[in-house]
């Protein structure tokens, strides 16, 4: 009897306990739509973090009413995932593009001539990376990034922290099976605080919010994903019964369902208000709060769309039309002439702040003094200035029609501005250098930066300002003194505490495992980039075989030729290098490669170029795969290249040259296919003429 008492209670409680657990989850999805999607916060943060905490401490306590698409999930994990390669249900096709307003009307035309009256939707090109949903019952399934188009990577526990997405839909009418597409992108005040943030931890900068975009999404801790503040725009749907019958209405569907769907599109029955559409935005999307390099023009109805069809890589019935990169008009108020490691001098334009693609510019590039001459550029003068794929954006031109008597021309220094030596410029060379390589400031201060960075010897913790502290307290001179440094050193340091001291000392002790290439590499040789010490260390295999290599032996080397050769040969006469290079080794660095592994013989004796950006390695890893497989990668494509591994905006040179030399060109997982051993290189050379059937359910 009090053992069915006590049984019936704890049935009541557990009830009880799941009742709350699922009213949490339901106001947290209700109250997460109304801030992320509409905009509009019915409560405060603090309301909703307590809320979250509470489902959070429940869940806990409860494992057994775990459910994966709880709203909990935002938060993310610090687990490190690995992204596995899926295959599309329905392709993910890209769209042609068109920077010509004649080209457009064009479009339009054809398809008016062909299809009689059309209607056509107008929406902004949201500029991040394309996501593709997969919702099942209402319940989102898989994520998972474009890819080639074919394969993409599932991404699903990262997408699951961005909170515009819904975990769960709302509403009625959705298929039971269906895919979403859209953008998935940084807004710009999310942008400039990761910068900030990672500026102030020595980090190198995301150059766009579209990069920062796309390497969030493959980040390998969702937890990271999910405080970086992405938010993601639905404009297509795929599916094979799909509510309705047009784009739109669709769309409006989705808005219903909980996805965030632009408030902007819009349906236009002429070229004009096509235009006019364009027109407008041009001007207005320099006020939105997220980036966008476009408008995509859209057939509406299905029915046309269907007897437009595909080609073989986008669709008939859509264009993006392309915004040309946006440009600023600000006064240059003064120059500053910066020094690199490599003694490069680097004019910087300080101008009167303005806004430009989201963002306040305050400094430009000038380049060099070529440059400055060409463009007759005076201080006082209104500049244009354009963002490019770099960090720091560029002056492109003068207003001269805004010139005054008082904007006098500035000379170029002849001195370096940190040290006061005489600067050099060498013959062919634009840039002017100061030659002080073992006496000025900016120039060691940024070998050891090079030194340490990421890519070269990897040591945490620290960053350009901890160098420049260690610089200027006498215990860092070169690069060998990082070997010296003592925990109790760096801890009395202003802002360093003995925690950050013993990481920054385990971090230089790990870095004398990092391989001769990367060693080679942070050494800052000019024009030795990543590359270059790679085929240097496979060639050679030690230092000491670098070291004793004539001019004509280094150029044996791949990727070596009479510059990098001179280059090499002056870095190892200084005797400052040689004292460094003995400490290294004395030191334990890594001054001989070790012996690659190679995973096949697949790709024996075969060239191979690979260009463009991909989704399922980066370019490094698919280099990597060629060399573990035999293969050589090329950095230019010629007439011994065996074939091309081409990604999204392949180098349009590269493709114009491998097209007359009649190369083959293989998509990213084409080449996994072949080396997984699952088909040849002969066999794509078959196949390389058969069109993919696309599927018409793909709208
Ligand atoms: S429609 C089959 N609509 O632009 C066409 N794309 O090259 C599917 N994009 O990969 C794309 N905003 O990442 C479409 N409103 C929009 C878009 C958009 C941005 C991106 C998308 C796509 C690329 C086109």
């Amino acid at each position: 009897m009090y053992f069915r008492a006590t049984r019936i209670l704890y049935m009541v409680q557990r009830e009880q306990i799941e009742v709350e657990i699922l009213g949490l989850r339901e106001r947290l999805s209700y109250h997460n739509h109304k801030y992320y999607v509409e905009n509009s916060p019915e409560i405060s943060d603090f309301e909703f973090d307590t809320m979250m905490r509470q489902l959070i401490d429940l869940e806990a306590a409860h494992p057994e009413f775990y459910d994966p698409l709880s709203p909990s999930v935002r938060v993310g994990s610090d687990r490190t995932s690995e992204f596995v390669s899926v295959e599309h249900r329905y392709p993910m096709l890209s769209l042609s593009n068109t920077y010509s307003t004649e080209e457009l009307l064009n479009f339009i035309e054809r398809i008016e001539r062909e299809q009689g009256q059309t209607e056509f939707v107008c929406e902004l090109k949201f500029d991040g990376t394309a996501i593709s949903l997969t919702y099942e019952q209402g319940r989102l399934a898989r994520a998972v990034t474009r890819g080639d188009g074919t394969m993409g990577d599932d991404v699903t526990a990262n997408v699951k922290t961005i909170r515009s997405i819904p975990l769960t839909l709302s509403g009625s009418g959705y298929p039971e099976l269906f895919e979403i597409r859209g953008e998935i992108f940084m807004p710009y005040s999310s942008f400039e605080r990761l910068n900030i943030e990672r500026e102030a931890a020595g980090e190198s900068l995301f150059a766009n919010p579209r990069n920062a975009a796309a390497g969030t999404l493959k980040q390998q801790q969702s937890a990271v994903v999910a405080k970086r503040g992405l938010d993601c725009t639905l404009y297509q749907m795929a599916g094979d019964n799909l509510p309705f019958k047009s784009h739109l209405e669709n769309l409006n569907a989705a808005r219903s369902w909980g996805f965030k769907v632009s408030e902007h599109m819009q349906l236009c029955h002429s070229a004009k208000e096509v235009i006019d559409y364009i027109t407008y935005w041009d001007e207005a999307r320099k006020s939105l709060p997220y980036p966008t390099d476009g408008v995509v023009i859209k057939v509406n109805d299905f029915a046309v769309r269907r007897q437009l069809g595909f080609t073989a890589k986008s669709p008939r019935w859509a264009v993006a039309y392309k915004f040309k990169a946006e440009s600023a008009l600000t006064r240059l108020i003064s120059v500053d002439f910066q020094v690199g490691r490599t003694g490069a001098i680097t004019p910087v334009a300080n101008l009167e702040p303005v806004l430009l693609a989201g963002t306040t510019v305050k400094r430009a590039s000038l380049h060099n003094a070529e440059q400055i001459a060409a463009l007759d550029i005076r201080i006082g003068d209104k500049v244009y200035v354009e963002k490019g794929g770099e960090i720091i954006p560029k002056i492109t031109d003068v207003e001269l029609s805004e010139r005054t008597a008082d904007c006098l021309p500035f000379t170029y220094i002849t001195h370096c501005p940190e040290c006061g030596a005489k600067l050099v410029r060498v013959e062919g060379e634009a840039k002017h250098y100061c030659p002080n390589q073992s006496g000025c400031r900016p120039q060691i201060v940024g070998r050891i930066v090079h030194f340490i960075s990421r890519k070269a010897m990897n040591i945490d913790g620290l960053g350009v300002e901890t160098v420049e502290l260690l610089f200027d307290n006498g215990l860092l001179r070169d690069i060998s003194d990082l070997y010296t440094l003592k925990a109790a050193d760096i801890a009395v340091l202003p802002r360093l505490g003995e925690k950050s001291a013993d990481n920054i000392i385990s971090s230089i002790n790990n870095s004398k495992s990092v391989p001769f290439a990367r060693v080679l590499f942070g050494l800052g040789i000019r024009f030795v980039g990543e590359t270059t010490a790679k085929y240097l260390a496979a060639h050679f295999k030690s230092i000491d075989a670098v070291m004793g290599a004539s001019r004509e032996e280094l150029m044996e080397s791949d990727e070596v030729g009479d510059k990098i050769a001179d280059a090499i040969i002056d870095y190892f006469a200084d005797p400052v290098n040689l004292n460094i290079i003995e400490f290294l080794k004395a030191s334990g660095l890594q001054f001989e490669a070790e012996a690659t592994r190679r995973d096949s013989n697949i790709l024996e004796g075969k060239n191979i170029v690979v260009s463009g950006k991909f989704t399922l390695h980066s370019r490094d890893e698919l280099k990597a795969l060629i060399e573990k497989n035999g293969g050589k990668n090329q950095s230019g494509v010629n007439a011994n290249t065996d074939f091309i591994i081409a990604g999204e905006n392949m180098g349009p040179a590269k493709l114009q040259k491998a097209e007359k030399l009649g190369i083959q060109i293989l998509s990213e997982s084409d080449f996994v296919e072949i080396i997984k051993g699952n088909t040849t290189i002969e066999e794509h050379q078959q196949t390389k003429n058969v069109e993919k059937v696309i599927q018409t359910t793909l709208f």
